[in-house]
């Protein structure tokens, strides 16, 4: 490094200094105290001439100008870098959770892809519906952690192959609170969690676990239902072969104002051909 670079660097520091700011501003005030006690008790003495006073003034409160606007924009860098080491770090953690889901997927051959099909669906659903950018983020990140409380429940209960008892069905149904208590330390995901908290309430009130019904269920978590059930009647069970087109279309208007919105039935059945090849 040069020395007249070494200089600039070392000027540039002072000047970029916030105690350098300080000074200049105490020099500032000192200034115009010294011009205003001459001018009250020695009048007739110039210590410095006025034009000298304002010249300097003037270079005082441009530097002092100029530094508040780079202060600013620092700030605002600094601001943006955060908020985007803060999205990495969700994305990361989400990343590491959906690892945890998959791997439990993977577990069984019936439910293998079901969490990315549903994400899918709810997606398409919602952009269909002209919701915000935003909102559709939301619920894609609530259909990809929905099914999540599933982990706390017994491979024997959860790929039991036949017809599930009364109490097995009754531990079934606790996975949308499992789901919620895992996520509970995830603070950023508040709207995610009420989405998959309802997402198998029914729009008729005889859904799991709080019974709400129409608009009481979270809007993510309607989408997410039709989403849901679509997949598991379009997908092979351990207890049945996939439906027919046909069948599940008839199902979800048969279904639809009770079990599903009737509104988002009838938006989900206008877009159903995206989803057969
Ligand atoms: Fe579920």
């Amino acid at each position: 490094m040069s020395y007249k670079s070494s200089i600039g660097k070392a000027v540039a520091n002072i000047l970029a200094n916030q105690g350098f700011k300080l000074w200049v501003l105490i020099f500032l005030f000192s200034l115009i105290a010294l011009r205003l006690i001459t001018i009250f008790y020695y009048p007739k003495t110039d210590i410095i001439s006025i034009a000298w006073s304002l010249t300097i003034a003037l270079f005082c409160v441009g530097y002092l100008w100029i530094a508040e606007l780079r202060d600013r924009h620092r700030l605002e860098r600094i601001n943006r870098e955060l908020t985007i080491t803060k999205d990495i770090l969700k994305e990361s953690e989400l990343d590491a959770i959906m690892a945890l889901i998959l791997s439990q997927e993977a577990k069984d051959h019936y439910s293998y892809g079901h969490t990315s099909r549903v994400t899918k669906y709810s997606v398409e659903l919602a952009k269909e519906l002209r919701l915000p950018e935003h909102i559709v983020d939301t619920i894609e990140r609530a259909a990809k952690l929905h099914d999540i409380g599933k982990i706390g429940i017994k491979d024997s209960i959860l790929f039991y192959e036949g017809r599930l008892s009364e109490k097995d069905y009754e531990v079934i149904k606790t996975h949308p609170v499992k789901s919620v208590n895992i996520l509970e330390p995830l603070k950023f995901l508040q709207e995610e969690k009420g989405m998959i908290l309802h997402h198998h309430e029914r729009y008729d009130g005889k859904g799991y676990p709080q019974g709400l019904k129409k608009d009481q269920i979270p809007l993510g978590a309607r989408i997410i239902a039709i989403a849901d059930s679509f997949d598991a009647m379009s997908s092979d069970r351990v207890y049945r072969k996939q439906l027919s087109k046909q069948a599940v279309i008839k199902e979800l208007q048969d279904n639809s104002g009770t079990q599903f919105d009737p509104h988002l039935a009838k938006v989900f059945l206008s877009i159903i051909n995206r989803f057969y090849d």
